[in-house]
């Protein structure tokens, strides 16, 4: 059997990739599987099938990286009984460890940070030939060359092949990569490199490629997406201007970026979602922490004071906005009292959904380097759950008011439930989103996926709404 395998003895190869992590992984391996099936390899749907196994990987929590190791770990007897077969670590992770990643698993063919996804295609294929291991990633950001260094990390941003895509009717498209914020905590500016933002008439030619070929809503993704700055025209266009100019597309009918950044939560560009109606009154404007002491010890540039007057200010010009956070806790140093003012700041911002981390000390990062991990696991735990059963009673209260209106949203398809039981009836669960990034449940046939309608809202729980065609 083990000849079946081998590497080099086909060019074309079976690949399955697995990703784990932000939207961005999702959409590098969108772009990756494109970009892989166009150079004549087949995408395969499980890594029994695979010849060539790729993930995907994220460094922003230990517990993403461990999960990465075990599978790993995992996969030393398929390379024993098929040695033919590629194992690649792609992304975050991979910039991250580097040569550790060969140490705690020798069997691993390939290493590509994000900075150098363009190369992965022939990467394969020189490692395909028995050129392995294969690590190809950016330049340390601490490495002094400014230039150099941003030279090393270079946008993934290939031709999109809209006809080709996972789910025709939504989209994601990348209008900056990188960060240069250095929240003390966060390891991505290290693994994605500085920020670097996307000629604006780029954008919109992808976008509107897209929605010639049916896409109705895209998302504009950045790591601080608002911090968007287009200056290479000898104008200065941000993401207000650029959801201007992307408004009119023919064809788009929904408009929503991720993730901002507080600092960056400008009136002009809340004055822009309020005036374009394509845009979702949707905010995911994380806070990370309600006490001024930590947030200042995590570097975040702002106060609580103003991030309750910038939700004060998306209240004023869109009354019905939602808005979602994220949140960590167990932040070094971070006493009851700080946990606290964190609890008052998610019941006053009446968020739509937060999202609530447990600290993870990164390697690397400042805060790894300044402070001791010192809030024990356990009131980590106990900070966390609290934090989360307080946001879903709130959840549910936003939630509430919608039974019994009709909401309208995009048909995304049959439910993961539904997916696994086909043919059953005519009728199916399906999924669908509104504007306010909603998840909405209700029985349908599949011919509607990709149509944006209004359902009937009957029953809500703090995360799904389910309703009926009206
Ligand atoms: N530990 C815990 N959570 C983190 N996040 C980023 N870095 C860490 C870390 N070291 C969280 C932040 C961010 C989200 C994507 O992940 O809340 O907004
Ligand atoms: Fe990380 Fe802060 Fe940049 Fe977000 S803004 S990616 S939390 S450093």
């Amino acid at each position: 059997m083990a000849g079946m395998f081998d590497a080099g003895s086909s060019m074309s190869r079976r690949v399955y990739i697995e990703t784990v992590g932000c939207q961005m992984n999702v959409l590098d391996s969108e772009l990756i599987a494109a970009e892989l099936s166009r150079r004549g390899h087949e995408l395969v749907e499980t890594a029994r099938k695979a010849d060539t196994i790729l993930f995907n990987t994220c460094s922003v929590r230990q517990h993403a990286e461990d999960k990465i190791y075990s599978a790993l770990g995992r996969l030393k007897h398929i390379k024993r009984q098929r040695p033919g077969t590629i194992i690649g670590v792609l992304g975050c992770m991979a910039q991250k460890d580097q040569k550790l990643i060969l140490r705690r698993a020798p069997h691993v063919d390939l290493v590509v940070g994000p900075g150098r996804l363009g190369q992965l295609g022939e990467l394969l294929d020189r490692v395909a030939a028995g050129r392995r291991p294969w690590i190809e990633v950016s330049r340390e950001r601490s490495s002094g060359d400014r230039l150099a260094v941003l030279a090393s990390f270079r946008p993934y941003d290939p031709v999109r092949h809209p006809a080709a895509r996972p789910a025709p009717h939504q989209a994601m498209v990348r209008i900056m990569s990188g960060c240069d914020r250095f929240c003390s905590y966060c390891i991505v500016p290290a693994v994605r490199g500085p920020e670097q933002s996307r000629p604006a008439d780029r954008i919109k030619a992808e976008v509107r490629q897209l929605a010639d070929h049916g896409c109705l809503e895209v998302t504009l993704l950045g790591q601080t997406v608002n911090s968007y700055e287009d200056t290479s025209g000898g104008r200065r266009i941000r993401l207000g201007d650029l959801l201007g100019r992307l408004h009119d597309i023919a064809g788009l009918r929904r408009l929503k970026f991720v993730t901002n950044h507080p600092r960056y939560m400008t009136a002009e560009l809340i004055a822009a979602v309020a005036g374009l109606p394509k845009v979702s009154p949707y905010f995911h404007v994380p806070a990370q922490s309600g006490s001024n002491r930590i947030l200042r010890r995590m570097n975040r540039g702002y106060t609580v004071e103003r991030y309750r007057e910038m939700l004060a200010e998306i209240g004023h010009a869109l009354g019905d906005a939602a808005v979602t956070s994220d949140f960590i806790v167990g932040f070094p140093g971070e006493t009851e009292e700080d946990y606290r003012q964190t609890v008052g700041l998610v019941r006053h911002g009446r968020f739509k959904n937060s999202f609530i981390f447990k600290y993870s000390p990164r390697a690397g990062t400042k805060a790894a380097e300044l402070y001791e991990d010192d809030v024990p696991y356990k009131v980590k735990q106990q900070r966390n759950n609290k934090l989360l059963a307080i946001q879903s009673e709130i959840s549910l209260e936003q939630n509430e008011p919608l039974i019994g209106r009709q909401v309208e949203i995009l048909v995304e398809g049959p439910s993961k439930a539904a997916q696994k039981r086909p043919g059953h009836g005519r009728l199916v669960q399906l999924v669908g989103r509104t504007t306010c990034d909603r998840i909405v449940v209700f029985q349908g046939s599949r011919e509607l996926t990709g149509r944006i309608l209004s359902v009937q809202i009957e029953k809500v729980d703090a995360f799904t709404l389910f309703g009926r065609l009206p």
